[in-house]
């Protein structure tokens, strides 16, 4: 049976394409999702893709995979150095979690170089650009079969 990957992506990864894109690239989270989804399919993964700039509406997701993900990849976004209430969430999720950054925040001001996601997943992706999407999709793949 197909395993499915929930990619939760944080606050203003809705932007992508325009925000930033010295440091974020100029893909769009629709053409990250597209590649995914064919990688995934190509993989035997079904990939669910969801984004929100809301904290409650990701930790719903997040309890959501509980019972329907075999593994969650999380780009909290700005989330990821300020919230708790995800880093419980991800405590409660028991299947293989990936934290993953377009950026590396270590490179970049001293306030992302904090993650509350990190002590809680199984790895982290940071600085590959939009490929750590892609990538991760191969790692599901050998650790879920
Ligand atoms: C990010 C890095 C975060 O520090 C930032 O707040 C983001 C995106 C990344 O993918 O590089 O919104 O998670």
């Amino acid at each position: 049976m197909a395993k499915t990957i929930y990619f939760i992506n944080g606050p203003n990864l809705n932007l992508l394409g325009t925000r930033e894109p010295e440091i974020y690239g100029s893909s769009t989270l629709k053409d990250i999702e597209d590649r995914c989804r064919a990688i995934g399919a190509r993989l035997g993964l079904t990939v669910v893709f969801f984004q929100s700039n809301h904290e409650g509406a990701i930790i719903d997701r997040l309890h959501e995979a509980i019972n329907t993900a075999q593994g969650v990849v999380i780009n909290a976004a700005a989330y990821t150095h300020t919230s708790v209430a995800i880093h419980d969430a991800l405590r409660a999720y028991k299947g293989y979690k990936i934290e993953l950054h377009i950026s590396n925040p270590h490179l970049r001001e001293s306030f992302r170089h904090v993650s509350f996601v990190s002590p809680v997943v199984d790895a982290v992706v940071a600085g590959l650009g939009i490929h750590g999407y892609e990538l991760v999709l191969d790692v599901m793949a050998s650790e879920l079969q």
